[in-house]
């Protein structure tokens, strides 16, 4: 059976008192409009729709930036989660098969869900995604007759008996297209919000004599975010769950509450990381590195027994390979560093390629900028770089070659030569001491007032 997802995602989100349109807010890294399509992917989906309204081009953008095949559907007026649904009527006049509403700020709703759901829906005419809640709050509530699901009540309209019900709606549902538009063109306004309401359908395709029922889900999955304390709650919620997916699959993690990680961190076995790392998004580790305390990494690539830190900001491009050492206060964007390779101090290498087992002396930095363009800096295999090497790039130093300490490098070097580039040190015998009585006794008439 084909399924389309249609994620809805036009609502303001007043209560986040933000100028950015409530599914763009992120947690671990990613807009949470794309921790549900990431959901709704594993169901490898026909067809994609969001929903947008509020801030719709961004919205677009972000969906886009991660489905370059997504469709968007604009709903210019909110007026409820079953207009909402309405608006993709034409989108999907041409497609046969079951469609699957999610919302856009609903980011923990797992793959597996989804698909009990789907099997579900193989069964039964409208199937919907409820949980029992241990606070049900002002969710709408599902009334049961055994297994089969009457109505859905919103809180609004609910009697006190309804709203002593337990088990609430997370607002996932699934029906056949042909069905749920023909349900939804009979749900009306006339309820305590003037709104549109999806959940109407239910009590709608009971009343034609079609089926209905519940999948239920943890309440932790169906966690909606709605204002900025929700955020930070989901965000946490997601950090205590990836860490421990960590830990369990093999990763030694030092001190676990100070670890940040994103939604698509991805870390072997046998790994080391210490206290205070923060990880963005985009990053993979291979077994056996080590991440040392208070690194900051982003968009890059650790091979295995690579070690990282500690205070060490690896940005985006930044490949390390096998064994190679980045060490403190050093920073590496858009760079390959080859098997063996050291940067151990007080570096910034950048748009740069170095060869296997270079060593780069501290505080040797690649000059990429020349306040216009970025330019390359391509250093060979087993190559000695001085201290405090500047390598003003374009340039390229040959295999086994050397700088020396404080040496500007403005020309190529060839394979196996040493490039000098510093005024010649000159020693001035006794100098130093006359200096410093000079110095002492000016200071010395200062203080007495002696000009
Ligand atoms: C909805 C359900 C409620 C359920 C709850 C779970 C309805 C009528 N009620 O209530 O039963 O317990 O979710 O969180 O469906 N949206 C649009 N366009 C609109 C209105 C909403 O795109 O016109 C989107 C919002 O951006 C959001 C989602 O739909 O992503 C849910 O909307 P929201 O207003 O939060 O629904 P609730 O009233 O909380």
């Amino acid at each position: 059976m084909a399924t389309a997802l249609v994620i809805l995602a036009a609502g303001k989100g007043t209560r986040m008192n933000s100028d950015r349109p409530k599914v763009l807010h992120e947690v671990a890294g990613a807009p949470m409009l794309v921790h549900a399509m990431r959901a709704g992917a594993a169901l490898d989906p026909d067809r994609t729709i969001v929903v947008a309204g509020h801030g719709a081009g961004a919205v677009e953008a972000a969906a886009r930036g991660w489905d370059a095949e997504v469709e968007i559907v604009l709903q210019a007026e909110q007026l409820g989660t079953g207009h909402a649904v309405r608006q993709t009527r034409d989108a999907l006049a041409d497609f046969d098969g079951d469609v699957i509403v999610l919302y856009g700020d609903t980011p923990f709703i797992r793959p597996e869900t989804l698909s009990a759901m789907q099997a579900a829906r193989a069964k039964k005419d409208v199937v919907v995604l409820g949980f029992d809640a241990v606070d049900p709050g002002r969710y709408g509530r599902l009334k049961m007759s055994g297994q089969s699901l009457d109505e859905i009540i919103e809180f609004k309209d609910a009697t006190e008996a309804e709203k002593a019900i337990t088990l609430c709606n997370s607002g996932v549902v699934a029906a056949d297209a042909a069905t749920l538009f023909s349900l939804l063109e009979a749900v009306g306004n006339d309820n305590a919000s003037g709104e549109y309401y999806l959940t109407d359908i239910v009590g709608l395709a009971r009343k034609q004599g079609l089926s209905a029922t519940v999948v239920t889900c943890d309440e932790a999955e169906t966690l909606g975010v709605d204002s900025r304390a929700a955020l930070v709650s989901a965000n946490a919620i997601y950090q205590g769950r990836a860490r421990a997916e960590l830990i369990a699959a093999g990763v030694t993690v030092l001190a676990p509450d100070t670890l940040h990680l994103s939604f698509d961190t991805a870390i072997g076995p046998d790994t080391v990381i210490e206290p205070n790392v923060v990880f963005g998004p985009g990053v993979t580790v291979e077994n056996g590195a080590t991440i040392r305390a208070f690194s900051h990494l982003e968009g890059c690539h650790v091979a295995r027994g690579a070690v990282v830190g500690p205070y060490a900001r690896l940005r985006p491009g930044a490949e390390l390979s096998e064994d190679v050492r980045i060490g403190n206060f050093v920073e590496i964007k858009n760079a390959q560093i080859h098997a063996g390779a050291k940067v151990n101090h007080l570096s910034y290498i950048g748009d740069a390629e170095l060869g296997k087992k270079t060593n780069v002396g501290a505080g040797t930095i690649t000059c990429n900028y020349d306040g216009v363009s970025k330019h390359r800096t391509v250093v060979g295999k087993n190559v000695f770089l001085g201290s405090d090497t500047m390598l003003v790039a374009p340039v390229t130093l040959g295999d086994d070659s050397m700088t020396a300490t404080g040496t500007v490098i403005t020309h190529d070097v060839p394979d196996g030569a040493m490039a000098v580039g510093r005024t010649r040190q000159e020693n001035k015998p006794g100098f130093a001491r006359k200096m410093f009585e000079k110095l002492k006794s000016a200071k010395a008439r200062r203080e007495k007032g002696v000009k």
